[in-house]
């Protein structure tokens, strides 16, 4: 078993999310230098206070680039929002099945200590049981989302057995507190407190459930890292349940003196599966320790000081935005957005451009007088597009893909200058010069070569 106790970096997959962004904080309060890798940018961490790589958590390339150095890798990105997941269920599957193998082949790769998998107690759905713990056998789930988190504990398993990665499971609870969705159940009944709005509740509010403060999630990934909590799976939720009524009565004596209205609803789960936490107290020292009403306090507090801060900032800065439930930027906003993202594509640019080079070259090939012409011109073609398609198909590190998009968009203006601004006798001349000849050769030789190789080492990953 290998510690992560001394001061190391470590990397925080979805670092800019709702939970991550905790993890990043509670690993640099402990002394740790944390590392992001996400999609986006963090609305929460300034890029020059904490190293930042963003990439995608499916690519192993992307992983093995942010992982480099790092003691542990705590995961943390996925589709974490169940509409999602039943809007885009590919997507969704995708993103916490693969990205979690990713995570897991990377840390093979580079001998990564620790890898930490946030799982959920969602995993707890489907057994018939009134108390469970750790050691409840699990039936097939029913919900996709708890497939594909399953599905990453089942992947930590078989990389410790046949590779010995070593992992922790961490299963979390139903999480609140800053930087939350501001659809969840707390942020939006704090909300409608705040505006003087009724809290209301579908049917008798007497469902039970239990919500656990993100801060003391965040410090249970850190424990997380102990050289005892190697192989390990630790549920990590509050002791303290409440009732939907009950959380509604806590709002409103925090936030506000709101009405409670209740409204037809079905009667739902009245109680649900009590799950136990006591493992993770017994072998990390670790328990929710943020009382219900204390939490919602402190959320309460930080949406007003969001709010004073939008206030203070002007126009509403992505944070302040996200915690008031703004949804995001305009129509034409996140359709500029949208082109600026394909603009950065490699692929696409390289699509767009072969497309454009072959529409430039076919009327000179379709106007040549001889056969030997047109050959000259398609000789030229090969020319321009075979290191086009090199450049845009091939899968580059996250760090590289700009130059690469930059050289996709170059090679394509490159041939369509050269193919517009020349006639199809002077195309097919250069077409004909024996440099031409030669540097198609050489070209065709290389894109062999690199086939070759590709066949080769996906020969070797089978074996493994
Ligand atoms: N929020 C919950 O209720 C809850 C409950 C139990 C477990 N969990 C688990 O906790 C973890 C964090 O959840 P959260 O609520 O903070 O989610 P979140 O949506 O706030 O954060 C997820 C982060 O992952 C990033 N991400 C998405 N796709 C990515 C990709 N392809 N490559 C890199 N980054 C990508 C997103 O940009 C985002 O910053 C998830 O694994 C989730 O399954 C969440």
């Amino acid at each position: 078993m290998r510690a992560v106790d001394a001061p190391s970096t470590v990397l925080v997959t979805g670092g800019a999310g709702f939970i991550g962004s905790h993890v990043v904080d509670r690993l640099a309060a402990a002394g740790h230098r944390p590392r992001i890798l996400d999609a986006r940018p963090s609305p929460w961490h300034d890029r020059d206070a904490v190293e930042t790589a963003i990439g995608d958590v499916r690519r192993v390339d992307d992983v093995l680039a942010a992982a480099e150095g790092c003691a542990a890798i705590c995961h943390l990105a996925a589709a974490a929002d169940v509409n999602d997941v039943l809007e885009r269920p590919h997507w969704a599957t995708e993103l916490n099945s693969i990205g979690t193998l990713s995570v897991l082949e990377a840390a093979r790769r580079l001998s990564t200590p620790r890898v930490v998998y946030a799982s959920t107690v969602w995993v707890y759905s489907d057994v018939d049981a009134d108390e469970v713990d750790e050691l409840a056998p699990l039936p097939p789930p029913a919900h996709l989302y708890t497939a594909g988190k399953l599905s990453g504990e089942l992947y930590c398993r078989s990389y410790a057995e046949l590779y010995g990665v070593e992992s922790t499971v961490v299963r979390f609870g139903i999480p609140y507190g800053p930087r939350a969705r501001p659809a969840a159940v707390i942020p939006s009944f704090v909300g409608r407190a705040r505006r003087g709005e009724p809290l209301t509740i579908a049917g008798s509010g007497e469902q039970e459930r239990s919500f656990v403060y993100v801060e003391d999630l965040a410090e249970g990934v850190v424990r997380a890292l102990a050289p005892q909590a190697a192989g390990r799976t630790y549920n990590l939720g509050s002791d303290e349940t409440t009732t939907i009524r009950g959380l509604a009565e806590v709002v409103r004596d925090v936030v506000a003196p709101v009405e409670i209205v209740h409204t037809e609803g079905r009667a739902g789960d009245l109680r649900g599966t009590t799950i136990r936490n006591q493992r993770a107290a017994d072998e990390l020292g670790w328990r929710a320790s943020t009382p219900l009403r204390e939490g919602v306090r402190r959320y309460a507090a930080w949406v007003e000081e969001q709010e004073r801060a939008e206030v203070a900032a002007g126009p509403a800065s992505a944070p302040v935005r996200a915690a008031a439930g703004d949804r995001g930027p305009s129509l034409p906003r996140r359709i500029a957005g949208r082109l600026a993202a394909i603009a950065g594509d490699p692929l696409t640019l390289g699509l767009a451009s072969l497309l454009a080079i072959v529409s430039a070259l076919l009327p000179a090939v379709t106007a040549s007088h001889s056969r030997a012409d047109a050959v000259g011109v398609m000789t030229l073609a090969l020319v321009l597009l075979l290191p086009l398609w090199a450049v845009s198909v091939g899968s580059w590190p996250e760090s590289l893909r700009r130059t690469q998009a930059v050289l996709a968009g170059g090679f394509g203006a490159l041939g369509v200058l050269l193919s517009t601004s020349l006639s199809p006798e002077q195309l097919a001349d250069v077409g004909r010069t024996r440099a031409i000849t030669i540097t198609l050769l050489l070209l065709l030789l290389a894109s062999v070569a690199r086939a070759a190789r590709s066949r080769g080492a996906r020969g070797i990953g089978e074996r493994a």
